[in-house]
């Protein structure tokens, strides 16, 4: 970890909520807020209570907080629930009956809206699909989809029956899906023939064939029809989603689960080598989706909802799928590419359905800067009364930006702080209560502790850098990383003791306001996504030319960060402009896309301490251009002047 966070950021706008706004959401002024606030600084478990009673538990809890074996939380210890119950179910007896739940479209332009009564009924025809396949309570579940409305049935339906999915985003290789399937032992794939990608298609079933050819724990696969390319259907191990639907019941009842039930796992880059499978669980991870959603995004019945995050992200998870639906909301999900066939197609789709709220990432909003105003400018965007921003920071040009062309100057801007481990909104504006400033997810939570320590953990001063952290366990917090109790106590809660430590740095400003400043650890933000660097490292590595490689992000204009590895070759092999393109088509085969480097540069030596730990700081210097850093710790100058070199003769 660096010694010193240095912030460099001042930004003075400030944006209050507008009366209009305020007037008619859930916390409609400062006042209002800070009485909560307090109320649950005093009593977090009593706060949280609350809100847990505001959804259905077939049994009550005896205790809210079991926080007797840190950090391994339990929460509403002895009830018991479904998460899907609450979705689905809750809403039947009541006007949601038939109100759309899932408003998708597809790529190529096709729309399938789904009502609650609907989604219900797929869901429990699946439930008995999976059960009919013999999965049972705690097995797992691999789903590897497009951003098709069956995904989120088969998320719902594995909640339902006691299953715990993990989904793999279906950008990732087969080589990534076969490491998250072994490590998380699943029983059973989901997947599609393919799914629509900037009118190609991606062919996650040839993917999926690839992968479990070294998967012992697999006994089938679901293969749903999307696309209609040719595939391979084995028989006796692949089965057809259309064919199963049709031959069991729509009865399902959803199981009465324990509060501490495993609900999901999803993988995330962590800075070893290895993705790490962050696991959830029911009751908790329920009220914090469900209550973020309804107090950040100040959801009402009549509006329609749309998060653009694929589902294979933590953020669809939370907020395309289980946040919107315990809620009773309209969920809007599209299938491909912003920009496909045009530039305007998210603004025509936020016309097309009257979208009231979008979701979306910085790195999104950058590209839309890019391909230019006149795309939005002809859409009708009046629907639109609140934004939200997640994944990485939002250089305040692209907040102002976002917040005058697409809100029209009326919409507040809830920039959200969270992680795939807080499995729901931890930082945020409340949008009727708490003036934002561009840049800044202002002020956690109610109920939620964060602080900006120093390495001893102690709070810095006010306009300080530091290290952010959570100092009580909330309801969503992950319960640990599958199978590794001890890495997810080292990972998260030993650097500062008592404390969960999020890897990020982040300053408070004299409003208390947080504004995060990125990874602290080995971790790179790109577009959105998290990469751990040595994941890359071990793919190239794994290459028969390469020796070592180390991996920085480099600031990029568009992705936030892009991929600049530095690689040395073993003996006789030479680093030719043809290698470069094959380890980069390397890292696509082993991981996927988004992990493709955008720089290889080769080298003698790589940088390192005399203790042997390579000084990424200079590479990251190197790689941004401008290596003046203390090098008074490096083991070998010599490595560095060759670096520099080559960097002028490209
Ligand atoms: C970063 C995504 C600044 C941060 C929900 C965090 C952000 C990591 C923001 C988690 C934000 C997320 N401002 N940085 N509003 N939101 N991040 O697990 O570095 O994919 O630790 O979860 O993204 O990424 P993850």
């Amino acid at each position: 970890m660096a010694d010193h966070i240095e912030s460099v950021l001042t930004e003075k706008r400030s944006f209050p909520p507008s009366d209009e706004f305020a007037s008619r959401a859930h916390i409609r002024s400062r006042a209002e807020y800070d009485a909560l606030v307090s109320r649950a600084r005093e009593n977090p478990e009593a706060h949280w209570e609350a809100i847990a009673r505001e959804l259905h538990w077939f049994k009550p809890w005896s205790q809210a907080l079991d926080w007797s074996n840190p950090p391994f939380a339990k929460w509403f210890t002895g009830a018991t629930t479904n998460l899907s119950y609450n979705c689905l179910d809750r809403h039947l007896t009541t006007h949601r009956k038939n109100k759309a739940a899932l408003i998708w479209e597809g790529e190529p332009g096709d729309i399938r809206i789904l009502t609650y009564q609907m989604l219900y009924q797929e869901v429990c025809k699946f439930g008995n699909v999976l059960k009919k396949l013999g999965v049972e309570r705690g097995d797992r579940v691999a789903l590897y989809m497009p951003l098709v409305p069956e995904l989120a049935i088969a998320m719902l339906a594995c909640a339902r029956i006691g299953a715990v999915h993990t989904i793999v985003f279906g950008g990732f290789s087969a080589e990534a899906l076969r490491d998250r399937i072994n490590d998380a032992k699943a029983k059973l794939v989901v997947t599609a023939d393919g799914g629509w990608r900037r009118g190609q298609v991606v062919p996650l079933k040839a993917n999926v064939d690839a992968a479990i050819e070294n998967t012992p724990t697999i006994t089938g696969v679901v293969v749903y029809r999307r696309c209609g390319n040719s595939i391979v259907m084995k028989a006796g191990r692949d089965h057809d989603w259309g064919e199963m639907m049709a031959a069991v019941d729509a009865r399902c009842p959803a199981e009465e689960l324990d509060s501490e039930h495993p609900l999901f796992i999803l993988y995330t880059s962590g800075t070893t080598g290895k993705p790490k499978g962050v696991l959830h669980t029911t009751g908790g991870y329920m009220t914090g989706a469900y209550i973020t959603t309804k107090w950040v995004f100040d959801l009402r019945e009549e509006d329609t909802y749309w998060c653009t995050a694929d589902i294979g992200w933590v953020t669809g998870h939370s907020y395309v799928v289980y946040g919107p639906l315990a809620n009773g909301a309209a969920s809007v999900m599209y299938e491909g590419a912003p920009n496909h066939p045009d530039p305007g197609r998210f603004w025509q789709i936020i016309e097309r359905h009257g979208v009231n709220i979008f979701y979306t990432a910085p790195t999104a909003i950058r590209a839309f800067i890019k391909w230019g105003e006149q795309w939005p400018a002809k859409s009708d965007l009046k629907s639109l009364r609140l934004l939200g921003t997640v994944g990485e920071p939002i250089n305040p040009e692209a907040w102002m930006w976002y917040r005058e062309v697409i809100g029209g100057g009326r919409c507040p801007i809830v920039d959200t702080w969270w992680q795939t481990e807080t499995g729901a909104i931890m930082i945020t504006p409340i949008p009727g209560a708490v003036p934002t400033k561009p840049g800044t997810a202002t002020l956690p939570f109610p109920g939620i502790d964060a602080e900006v320590v120093d390495k001893q953990g102690k709070p810095v001063p006010p306009n300080s850098g530091g290290y952010l952290v959570v100092r009580k366990p909330w309801p969503s917090m992950m319960r640990t990383i599958f199978g590794d109790d001890e890495r997810y106590k080292r990972q998260y809660w030993s650097e500062f003791p008592g404390c969960y430590f999020t890897g990020d740095g982040a300053r408070r400003d004299s409003d208390g306001y947080f504004w995060i400043m990125g990874r602290v650890d080995d971790v790179i933000n790109v577009a959105g996504h998290r990469l751990g660097t040595m994941e890359i490292e071990s793919a190239l590595v794994s290459h028969p030319a390469v020796a070592e490689a180390a991996v920085i992000g480099k600031p990029d204009d568009l992705k936030g960060e892009s991929v600049f590895a530095f690689v040395t070759l073993k003996q006789g092999q030479e680093g030719t402009p043809a290698l470069r393109d094959e380890l980069k088509a390397w890292v696509v085969k082993e991981i996927g896309a988004i992990a493709r480097p955008d720089d290889i540069r080769f080298a003698d030596l790589l940088p390192k301490t005399r203790s042997g730990k390579i000084m990424r700081r200079l590479l990251r210097e190197i790689a941004s251009g401008k290596a003046t850093g203390d090098t008074t710790t490096l083991e070998d100058r010599s490595v560095l002047e060759k670096l520099r070199a080559q960097e002028e003769e490209e």
